[in-house]
């Protein structure tokens, strides 16, 4: 974040930064944007009095559109525009100005923008395809091209752009964006996204060249653990616009038709899991520049596809967005040539070389070395990870794939030209490109390296849409995991876009009575015939399911952002129909249930951890029937809050009735159980230290070890925290031993597992039909870092940050802990450090925003930084607005 200061009387209050949709200057907008700022002063308990928001179609803001006049609001987010109409492919121009309570004004804020896409959805062209019909169960790349002159002087130009498969198109021979892997994937046949980019520059006056390269990618290419292709269709084909302004105000339109020309592609094969072959001998040099002549070149076919699914995407689009140089080549016991880059990740490797004719590179891309330090690739199934390339001729070459991406720390160099080098070859992350939020670091190394290995498994399955793994033939948008992580993702990175984004195909894929894919894009349903488990369902699993409520949840948590859940509404409400339809007596069950997934407590090479499917199912039906309640208070809905309250109570009763016994002990003795019983609220008050006690006596059999699976774990050291077991909780986190969160660590992981037995402590692997490294459901403690460690949590009354609870929780085994986040209101800091019982807190709250300091563990506040400590509920506590405090307390 850019960070003035301004010195000498100037500009005491300042705006730092403008968005909308929270994102910068977003392309690719068909409704009027929310608009947010983040404000900066000088001064403490700073809050904004008016804001005045101007939009304009030219930077110097002398064709003004709108004008919000002088607006008196505290809100510096979430504001929306009403009154005003935008027209299709439109540069509009963004500038707010505000005051505070000391009665500053801050100056104009830089101009930010948005550009709109095709509002109507006017499109002109057709989906375009230069396959064969041999080629229908193909994987290969193809190209289309067309070459057009402009006459005339050029002012703007926008591209609309889109495919079945993937696409990467070029204007006058260089690439157009930084996008990879468009289109993305969402539920194709319901809603197809396009992007839009400014491409002025790309173009001249005169003779210009439009060019596209196809390839199969999640629409066609092989997917699923059962692998199908061409779930979607037979055909790649691609679909553009562009729109060029001349400065005399005329315009021009490129569209694609069957004028345009196409050719097969050195892309001989492009798939998802298996990697990419492409040989250089059949480059068709100058394919997409102008003059370039394409007499020999095919017919296109044109595709018919209903326009009206296509949807544009305005942020949040996968790059390749860090470098990773080779860390080491070096001989395994077995005699392969391996690269170590040292870091687990979803993307690619690029390589420079140089060789002759026929001479070959080839990388067969991994995660792990087994116990001997040998290439292991059982894990990946039947996903090749390979990457092929052969040379034309000697002149040096650089290369990385385009419709593929792989899940790898490692790669065996099969074949090279010469002696490989370290720098031959760099690792590229590819994923969804989102704004880091949060960080996190405190005294011990083993943990900074645990939120290093959960940012990882974020970075790596956030690509296009939350993933389960990037590795193996599986790569799908598991409702679960992502439901899991959502809240630790949210502290991370700015998910808001992603999200919104994967939610529209959440409801797309959910069945006509409401029930949740197990995996959205839902590619299960229909297809599974042959699976020994999806047989039993392909929707409505607890835990998964309850995606559909609990990520619009955590969105309007983290943004305060309304828009979310008025758009998730009808889908929210038609899953808790969908269970309570399906309940007997408000006990939630149906058909496949994943359960506590890879619990350590499930039978000897099960999946299925011990907890009963019927308590897990009934919890989770009460706990998003309560937020679904709250959601509905929220949207001011009071009549349906009223309805999802008795609901929610009449499950909690019979949740009580159902899972207790006589002595208030749950029938079921497992973690999970436990976890559920106190996180979610099911247990009535008397009991709650009984079944704290329980938790804790059931970790003691274990040698206070969790055995916990995907349901259990992320909750595991809120249960404890919340019931006055802090020291607990931090005992669990920083357990090192297997199984635990830092025997991860300690054996060198990069990112997170997805068993806790991955890898045994006598080196043996869990069995490779399922053993991702690259999983980030456990992760999901990450959360609990940020909301509970540092102690950065939500106000559910203010959301959003705009109150902020600072309730840090200050451990014996760490001397300090510090995290800061990146809310819609600015950078919140909070820092604790310890020696002995004196605590040294200092926390920074962003302008128009407050906190409340919540101090659990103190005693006695020695330097209170001008703030009033108070004793509520036993807790020493104090509000704040804006500011930096640095407060002493003993314990
Ligand atoms: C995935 C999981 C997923 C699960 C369903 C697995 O194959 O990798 O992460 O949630 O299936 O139980």
């Amino acid at each position: 974040m850019k960070r003035k200061l301004y010195i000498g009387g100037i500009k005491l209050l300042k705006i730092l930064d403008v968005n909308m949709n929270y994102l910068k200057n977003p392309v690719g907008i068909v409704k009027m944007p929310q608009f947010g700022w983040i404000l900066e002063s000088d001064k403490k308990n700073v809050v904004q009095k008016t804001y005045q928001l101007e939009i304009a179609e030219d930077d110097i803001f002398s064709n003004s559109v709108y004008d919000s006049g002088i607006v008196k609001s505290d809100e510096s987010a979430h504001i929306q525009v009403t009154d005003m109409r935008l027209e299709s492919i439109r540069k509009y121009y963004v500038r707010v100005k505000v005051s505070d309570n000391y009665e500053e004004e801050s100056g104009w804020s830089e101009t930010a923008y948005f550009v709109t896409a095709l509002l109507q959805n006017e499109w002109e062209g057709e989906f375009i395809s230069a396959e064969a019909e041999e080629d229908r169960n193909l994987s290969k790349g193809t190209y289309v091209r067309k070459e057009f002159t402009l006459n005339n002087k050029i002012q703007s130009a926008y591209l609309c752009a889109t495919a079945l498969g993937l696409y990467n198109v070029y204007l006058n021979g260089k690439k157009v964006g930084r996008d990879e892997l468009t289109p993305g994937w969402t539920s194709y046949n319901k809603h197809l996204l396009y992007q839009t980019y400014d491409v002025t520059s790309y173009l001249k006056e005169g003779g210009n060249a439009i060019g596209a390269m196809l390839g199969a990618g999640w629409y066609k290419g092989k997917m699923g653990f059962e692998p199908r292709r061409n779930i979607y269709g037979d055909w790649t084909a691609f679909l553009g616009q562009l729109l060029i302004t001349y400065e005399d105000g005329t315009s021009q339109t490129v569209i694609t038709d069957s004028s345009w020309k196409g050719a097969d592609a050195p892309v001989v094969f492009a798939e998802i899991y298996d990697g990419e072959i492409y040989d250089a001998n059949l480059e068709i040099p100058g394919w997409n520049e102008a003059g370039h002549g394409d007499a020999n070149w095919r017919s296109v076919e044109t595709i018919l596809c209903d326009k009206k699914i296509l949807t544009p995407q305005s942020g949040c689009t996968v790059k390749m967005v860090e470098e990773f140089p080779a860390k080491a080549i070096f001989q395994t016991p077995e005699g392969d040539t391996v690269i170590d880059f040292g870091q687990n990740m979803a993307g690619w490797i690029h390589f420079k070389a140089k060789g002759e004719t026929g001479d070959r590179v080839e990388l067969n891309c991994f995660e792990i070395l087994d116990a001997k330090g040998n290439v292991y690739l059982d894990n990946l199934r039947t996903a090749k990870q390979t990457i092929q390339y052969t040379f034309k001729d000697s002149s040096p070459t650089e290369y990385h794939p385009h419709f593929t991406f792989q899940g790898f720390r490692y790669a065996k160099i099969a074949a090279f030209p010469g002696t490989p080098k370290l720098e031959n070859f760099t690792a590229y992350a590819v994923h969804s490109d989102m704004q880091r939020t949060g960080f996190f670091e405190c005294s011990n190394p083993e943990v900074n390296q645990l939120q290093h290995n959960i940012l990882w498994g974020l970075n790596s399955n956030f690509v296009d849409i939350p993933t389960d793994c990037p590795q193996r033939d599986e790569r799908l948008g598991w409702t679960g995991d992502a439901q899991i992580f959502s809240r630790t993702a949210s502290y991370l990175m700015n998910t808001y876009t992603f999200f919104s984004k994967w939610l529209v195909d959440v409801e797309a894929d959910q069945t006509e009575d409401g029930g949740v894919a197990h995996v959205v894009p839902d590619i299960l349903t229909g297809e599974m015939d042959d699976n020994w488990l999806l047989t039993q369902g392909t929707h409505s699993a607890a835990a998964w399911a309850d995606a559909a409520v609990i990520v619009p949840w955590v969105l309007y948590q983290t943004y305060g952002d309304k828009v979310v859940l008025e758009k998730q509404f009808d889908s929210m409400k038609k899953w808790i129909e969908f269970m309570r339809k399906n309940s007997k007596d408000y006990i939630w069950n149906y058909k496949l249930q994943f359960g506590d997934w890879v619990a350590l407590d499930a039978e000897e090479g099960s999946y299925f951890g011990a907890t009963p499917n019927d308590l897990t199912c009934t919890a989770y039906f009460a706990y998003v029937t309560g937020l679904f309640a709250k959601i509905c208070n929220v949207l001011g809905k009071a009549e349906e809050s009223k309805i999802y309250a008795e609901l929610y109570e009449n499950i909690v009763q019979k949740y009580q009735a159902e899972f207790f016994d006589q002595q208030g002990n749950l029938t079921a003795q497992t973690q999970t159980a436990h976890i559920m019983t106190l996180y979610f609220g099911l247990t009535p008050e008397k009991y709650k230290s009984k079944i704290t006690h329980s938790l804790l006596e059931l970790l003691k059999k274990e040698n206070n070890h969790l055995v916990t699976g995907f349901v259990g774990t992320p909750y595991f050291c809120h249960a404890l925290s919340q019931n006055g077991c802090t020291k607990e909780a931090y005992d669990l986190l920083l357990k090192d031993d297997f199984p635990s969160w830092l025997y991860q660590v300690k054996m060198g992981a990069t990112t997170i597992w997805e068993h806790w037995d991955g890898i045994k402590p006598d080196g043996a692997m869990w069995s490779a039909d399922m053993n991702s490294f690259n999983h980030y459901a456990y992760g999901a403690i990450g959360e609990w870092l940020y909301r509970v460690a540092v102690g950065l949590e939500i106000d559910e009354e203010k959301p959003g940050y705009k109150n902020i609870i600072i309730q840090p929780h200050i451990s014996d085994n760490l001397s300090y802990v510090k995290g800061e986040y990146t809310s819609v209101y600015g950078l919140i800091q909070s820092k604790w450090e310890s020696e002995g019982n004196n605590v040294t807190l200092t926390v920074s709250i962003p302008v128009n925003a407050t906190a409340s300091i919540n101090l659990s563990q103190a005693k006695e506040i020695q330097v209170d930084s001008g703030l009033t400590f108070k004793y509520v509920n036993g807790e020493l506590c104090a509000h704040t607005g804006s500011g930096t405090y640095t407060i002493k307390y003993t314990l």
